[in-house]
């Protein structure tokens, strides 16, 4: 077997679930009972911006009553004691991978804890809620502040540096996600044409799971911490 040194993971939102946030297409394409159009888009925020702050504020204030679980810790161990390279990509918007003790997370969807000024382009870490009437820190604009989670129809952060890697990586290895959002859902075709083993840790087979070269199905926090422990 050719040595492993640059692994490429991506999670979502199946590796929180046991923490207790909620994933998304398991509620029946709802989020917290609101439609993905009214809470997740750029037409929804200009609709309802009340609406939409208050989605996020509530899902904001809800990281303090939860706790990263043994798939976060795992992959925290794994990325500081592991000899090679190790990229950890996230669809999550959650702190959970850093509590768990991660260095270095790609947060492709944005971030709870993380707000932007639309009128000029500010970004900077927020924990506390936003309103229609939050001024921002540099430019003062009121109600230029927007919660910074990418939304439908809206571009990904980190791409480049994303596919860099998955060119360059020997194992892609998806956790946790249903496989139904591009581009991450196309993260595996990328890895597999590179020439990458490619493995998915996941519930139940995803909708991509054919893609992959193995795959297993469980609780997060069995399948990541066995598979951790295998290659530590
Ligand atoms: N352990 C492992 N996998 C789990 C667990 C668990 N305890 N619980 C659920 N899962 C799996 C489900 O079987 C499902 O395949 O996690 C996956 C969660 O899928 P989604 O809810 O679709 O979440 P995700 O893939 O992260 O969604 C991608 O879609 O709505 C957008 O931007 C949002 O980042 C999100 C993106």
């Amino acid at each position: 077997m050719s040595t492993l040194e640059n692994i490429v993971i991506l999670t979502g939102a199946g590796i929180s679930a046991e923490s207790g946030i909620q994933t998304f297409r398991d509620a029946g394409g709802l989020w917290e009972g609101h439609a993905v159009e009214q809470v997740a888009t750029p037409e929804g925020f200009a609709a309802d911006p009340v609406l939409v702050h208050r989605f996020y504020n509530l899902r904001r204030a809800a990281l303090g009553t939860v706790e990263p679980n043994a798939a976060h810790i795992a992959l925290g161990k794994l990325q500081s004691e592991f000899p090679g390279q190790v990229t950890l990509v996230t669809q999550n918007v959650d702190d959970l991978h850093e509590r768990g003790g991660a260095s270095d997370v790609i947060h492709m969807h944005g971030e709870l804890l993380s707000a932007f000024c639309t009128a000029c382009n500010y970004r900077w870490r927020e924990a506390e809620d936003l309103t229609v009437e939050t001024a921002c820190p540099a430019c003062q604009t009121v109600g230029g502040p927007r919660p910074d989670i990418v939304w439908f129809g809206e571009m990904p952060y980190e791409m480049d540096r994303i596919e860099r890697a998955l060119q360059n990586c020997d194992l892609f290895v998806s956790i946790g996600t249903s496989g139904a959002v591009y581009p991450a859902a196309g993260f595996v075709h990328l890895a597999k044409t590179c020439g990458a083993r490619t493995l998915e840790l996941n519930l139940e087979p995803s909708q991509g799971s054919g893609a992959f070269r193995e795959a297993r199905h469980g609780s997060a926090t069995q399948l990541v911490p066995e598979w951790v422990d295998s290659l530590l």
